[in-house]
């Protein structure tokens, strides 16, 4: 099969202007290999310099203009009708879009599709959670005889960079609630993932004002510190590793003016109790450890399962992990594909060597297998804190199992551990799960019962403890990070009381506004 799209990007956004590139160009490929065993030829994106860097916090600054820019003036109306506008003309591209994500990161068409759509639902449902917000500061507040005209306000440029496995949605999900906000961006397109934003350059021009939204190609390594380093940033929204992010924060002049918004890595653990529904925990393990090949932030990592049961768990998941096949993402009911990355491979067979290594055995029949694009989900035990695949994050279709007698040895381990996202707990009994869910909860930000871990529904707080996470995403709470509470104060006198009943009427003001939004 041939892309159906493929995208030669020259341009990049700058200030308003799709300015040609002429320099050099990345080559983009598909890990998916053509009839003759080639990786298949998708397009090419400039490799931008620090140059380029630096201009786009320049022009990112002239739009925000201390405050003063079109864009944070602009009342919470018009900046709605904007990205209303740019979501409709994001619709015409769902197939473009999606195809090329399927074909760069090898997502499965369900999924990649999902993914444009989920997108979507996303950014209409951030302009009603937009609206509800100005509706609730439509109004003033009395203390003390002050009255207090309360609002979120935008707080200025906004570095934004996204990961390659959800290379559209958690990227817009920073993205357009800080646009939303009144703030102004730069945004990087991830690693990999990185052509479908050829088709919504044009979208991000028209729709909004000049300077408001920067696109930059190129390695992060080229683009990022130079940018850092003008201490004009003002949040770094970064979805991705903790050291990249630790790597640029350590490259800004000016720490306290930045703002983090960070979605790091994570080391899941799945615990399964003595009591479990067996086939439920398994099904939810192999979901939750497999899907995208384990190539999520919220994937499970470790499985700790009851020594009691852990012959009968392991023996039925390793059956069902062994009746998977990696498939081509556009065959019907794919579910494992071949890795987007060219070093995961390596990177995974390094991990499973470590821990053969170090005593640990691969447990399924089709585990270890590796080609140069895949690597079949391999099963090891028993595992432990020596081993590399214990620490990192695989990131990828390695399962590492851990048995127990005590939950206190789970509950040890992931208070040592870097990571604090979520947690799936496997169990019937309340007895013993009531105490356990009182520690998880104080561990991670999100037990989940008898399932396993994930982002959605969107409503949701999405946050983490240490490297996991810095802030927290949500429909809701994107629109608090991107923004902060800022008011009008007047004394209740006459003066006071007749100029803000003046400007309340005339709209001389955009801040200061009862207009409620429909
Ligand atoms: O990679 C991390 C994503 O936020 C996971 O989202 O649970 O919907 O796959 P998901």
């Amino acid at each position: 099969m041939k892309p159906t799209y493929t995208a030669e990007v020259n341009h990049y956004l700058l200030g308003g202007k799709l300015v040609k590139w002429e320099g050099k160009h990345t080559k983009v490929y598909s890990s998916l290999k053509d009839k003759e065993g080639n990786p298949v030829y998708l397009g090419s994106v400039p490799e931008l310099d620090s140059d380029v860097a630096t201009k786009a916090v320049e022009v990112a600054d002239k739009a925000y203009n201390r405050g003063r820019g079109v864009w944070p003036t602009m009342s919470v109306k018009q900046r709605i009708a904007c990205v209303q506008k740019f979501v409709e003309e994001m619709e015409k591209y769902r197939e473009e879009i999606s195809q090329l994500i399927m074909w760069e990161i090898c997502k499965t068409k369900a999924d990649s599709y999902k993914e444009f759509d989920r997108t979507v639902e996303y950014i209409k449902d951030t302009i009603q959670a937009c609206k509800d917000f100005d509706r609730r500061g439509a109004r003033f507040q009395k203390e003390s005889e002050i009255f207090a005209h309360i609002r979120r306000g935008p707080i200025g440029i906004v570095f934004c960079l996204g990961p390659y496995n959800y290379p559209l949605n958690e990227t817009f999900c920073l993205l357009i609630p800080a646009i939303i906000m009144g703030n102004v961006t730069i945004f990087k397109p991830a690693k990999f993932g990185v052509l479908f934003v050829n088709y919504l350059m044009k979208a991000f021009q028209e729709c909004f004002p000049a300077g408001v939204v920067n696109i930059l190609f190129g390695r992060g390594r080229m683009i990022g510190p130079p940018i850092m380093q003008t201490g004009k940033v003002d949040i770094l929204a970064l979805i991705g590793h903790s050291k990249s992010a630790v790597a640029l924060q350590d490259q800004h002049t000016n720490k306290n003016r930045l703002r983090l918004v960070l979605g790091l890595e994570a080391k899941n653990p799945a615990i399964i109790l003595k009591d479990a529904d067996l086939e439920l925990a398994v099904n939810e393990c192999v979901k939750g450890s497999l899907s995208y090949n384990g190539q999520r932030c919220t994937a499970i990592k470790v499985i700790y399962v009851h020594e009691s049961i852990r012959e009968r768990f392991m023996k039925a998941f390793c059956k069902k992990v062994d009746a998977l096949n990696i498939q081509a993402p556009w065959e019907d009911g794919a579910f494992l594909t071949p890795l987007p990355d060219p070093t995961k491979p390596a990177f995974l067979s390094d991990l499973i060597d470590d821990a053969i290594e170090k005593g640990a055995k691969v447990m399924n029949e089709k585990g270890g297998e590796i080609g140069d694009n895949y690597v079949f989900p391999t099963v090891l035990y028993p595992v432990n804190k020596g081993m590399k695949v214990f620490q990192e994050e695989q990131f990828g279709p390695v399962i590492p199992v851990i048995s127990f007698d005590d939950i206190d040895v789970p509950l040890a381990d992931m208070a040592d551990s870097d990571y604090g996202q979520q947690v799936a707990i496997f169990g019937e009994n309340t007895d013993e799960l009531g105490p356990a869910i009182d520690s998880l909860v104080n561990l991670v930000c999100r037990v989940n019962l008898n399932s396993s871990c994930q982002r959605g529904p969107d409503i949701f707080p999405f946050t983490g403890r240490k490297n996991s996470a810095v802030s927290t995403l949500s429909i809701y709470d994107a629109l608090r990070t991107f923004s902060i509470r800022t008011f009008v104060a007047s004394r209740n006198n006459e003066l006071d009381n007749e100029l803000i009943s003046e400007l309340t009427q005339t709209q001389k003001s955009k801040f200061i506004s009862t207009e409620y939004l429909l």
